[in-house]
């Protein structure tokens, strides 16, 4: 039986961006999801591919996605993908979905890894990583993907977390085999004799205070272990900031994401725990979103 339908992908786009605003989708909102959706469904990558006729297969992908979206999930959870840095990553709603300011956050670790890796052989010696709540993995995955010399730990509490973050870092190829992916409470999942030799600790951990109106499409879909912490969102920073000490070799940086108006605190915090060359760093939009601090 041919697998092909009668109208094509380019037709099916135009469709799908009216059912997206009529379901109350901001134009340009609805112009960006169709084409992601299409692209996904036909697997198509350039525009004179939308001319192809729909196949019929495609166009069940494409149904069962759209009545996703229309019922509430997020873009990333309904194409299963999402891009980060030079990452295509595996998503789902067992991890948080990657956003663009912790993109900023792993090129601040990449800034810290080339600070310290400088005139070091990267294969006899290379620099030691951890990405604490891991989640799919981006931050760390990213840092062993872009820079050959490093050696990373990726932690998460959740076992399902863990294994997105596994099934990415299996996608990975060679850079996979300095990868480390274990379970644990924050420090508890770091093999004790690592302790004091980590060179860069960096954690993207839940900062969201627990009364924070969210939006629906976070607070129904994301996992809450992954957004939420007590002390105004503040308390898994805290136990991050006063431990990683202990973990880091001396020279060593801790980089952490928080929300801005967190940074001014958390900075003090570091400073008063005894880390040196305390700075906060700003995100795409201009917002205090880093704190970065050496040991
Ligand atoms: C905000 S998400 C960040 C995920 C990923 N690093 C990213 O930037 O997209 C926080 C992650 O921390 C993990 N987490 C929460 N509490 C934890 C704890 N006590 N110990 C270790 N990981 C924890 C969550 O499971 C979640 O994956």
């Amino acid at each position: 039986m041919p697998d092909e339908g009668t109208i094509s992908w380019r037709e099916v786009l135009v469709e799908t961006e009216s059912r997206l605003v009529g379901s109350g989708h901001d134009r340009a909102t609805a112009v960006r999801e169709a084409r992601w959706i299409v692209e996904e469904a036909s697997g198509s990558t350039s525009a004179a591919e939308l001319d192809l006729l729909a196949t019929m297969r495609g166009m069940a992908r494409h149904d069962a996605m759209v009545e996703r979206r229309l019922g509430g999930e997020p873009l990333q959870y309904v194409l299963g993908r999402w891009p980060f840095r030079t990452l295509d990553l595996m998503v789902d709603r067992r991890v948080l979905i990657p956003r663009p300011e912790t993109e900023v956050v792993a090129g601040l670790v990449l800034d810290e890894v080339d600070r310290l890796a400088g005139g070091r052989d990267p294969v006899v010696e290379p620099v030691l990583v951890a990405d604490l709540g891991t989640g799919s993995g981006a931050i760390g995955l990213s840092v062993a993907v872009e820079r050959v010399g490093t050696r990373v730990w990726c932690t998460d509490v959740s076992s399902d977390a863990l294994a997105v973050a596994r099934a990415n870092c299996a996608g990975l190829g060679s850079p996979a085999q300095r990868v480390t992916v274990a379970e644990g409470l924050w420090f508890d999942a770091l093999p004790v004799d690592l302790r004091g030799r980590f060179e860069v600790i960096v954690s993207n951990p839940p900062y969201v205070a627990p009364d924070e109106d969210l939006p629906a499409e976070v607070l129904d879909w994301e996992p809450g272990g992954a957004l939420f912490s007590d002390d105004r969102g503040m308390a898994d920073l805290r136990v991050l900031v006063s431990g990683a000490r202990d973990w880091l070799a001396p020279g060593g940086a801790l980089v952490l994401e928080m929300a801005p108006d967190q940074t001014g605190l958390i900075a003090e915090l570091a400073q008063s725990a005894g880390y040196v060359e305390v700075s906060v760093r700003r995100d795409l939009t201009d917002h205090n979103r880093a704190l970065v601090a050496r040991r």
